[in-house]
């Protein structure tokens, strides 16, 4: 895919994630790796329902600006999962209001809060998903933290804040986000509920078969 394909496909997905409300403001960014492994980074303080292709800023492969609008301040929560995973070609961090509402829950198994309840939140989010402490939006302490909870999950939710969610694609990233806001969803319908939760050898197998 060449940058300015790439650079229309965030615009969309940005604006979709808007307009079914899981970003609202100027909440929410969004980056991707590219072929020349530079990233396109959503600039702060911008709306993901109203991004402009050309204005996106543009960072270089040491996470420099070089180009576009001034990047997120979240810039550091990206490089975080970039520098931990070799599979990170996209990263989503919204504050989706039902992972958020997951995330300030004081009672929940820190390292992996939301149970194996569907198939696709297994497929696209993974096996676990920690929850890391609080710090402050822009905070370039997140950084060790999240880059060491990133090297053993695709996603993360943080504290008080909201999730941050990794994938191949910034289409895979995307539905990730998407679809772990469901799980968080279904989750908080059914807490207190006692549901039947997907079996280790089936979450095996669906790890398996799909990656
Ligand atoms: P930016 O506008 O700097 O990307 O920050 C938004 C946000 O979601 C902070 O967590």
């Amino acid at each position: 895919m060449t940058e300015t394909e790439t650079r229309t496909l965030l615009v969309d997905l940005a604006a979709s994630l808007f307009a079914r409300g899981f970003s609202v403001g100027s909440a929410g960014n969004i980056s991707v790796r590219l072929d020349d492994g530079g990233y396109l980074i959503t600039p702060t303080n911008s709306s993901l329902g109203r991004l402009n292709a050309e204005r996106i800023s543009r960072l270089d492969g040491d996470f420099q600006h070089i180009g576009g609008d001034k990047p997120s301040k979240e810039v550091f929560m990206h490089r975080a999962f970039y520098t931990a995973r070799a599979d990170a070609g996209a990263v989503v961090h919204l504050h989706s209001t039902q992972a958020t509402a997951v995330s300030c829950l004081p009672d929940v198994d820190p390292a992996n809060p939301i149970p194996p309840l569907t198939p696709y939140f297994v497929m696209r989010v993974g096996r676990t998903m920690p929850i890391v402490e609080y710090y402050r939006p822009g905070d370039a302490a997140m950084e060790p933290a999240i880059h060491a909870a990133a090297k053993s999950a695709r996603a993360i939710l943080l504290a008080n804040h909201g999730p941050v969610v990794s994938g191949k694609t910034l289409t895979d990233a995307v539905y990730a986000a998407e679809e772990l806001e469901e799980a968080a969803k279904l989750y908080l319908m059914l807490r207190g509920a006692a549901p039947r939760l997907l079996t280790p050898a089936q979450v095996d197998d669906l790890l398996t078969t799909f990656g």
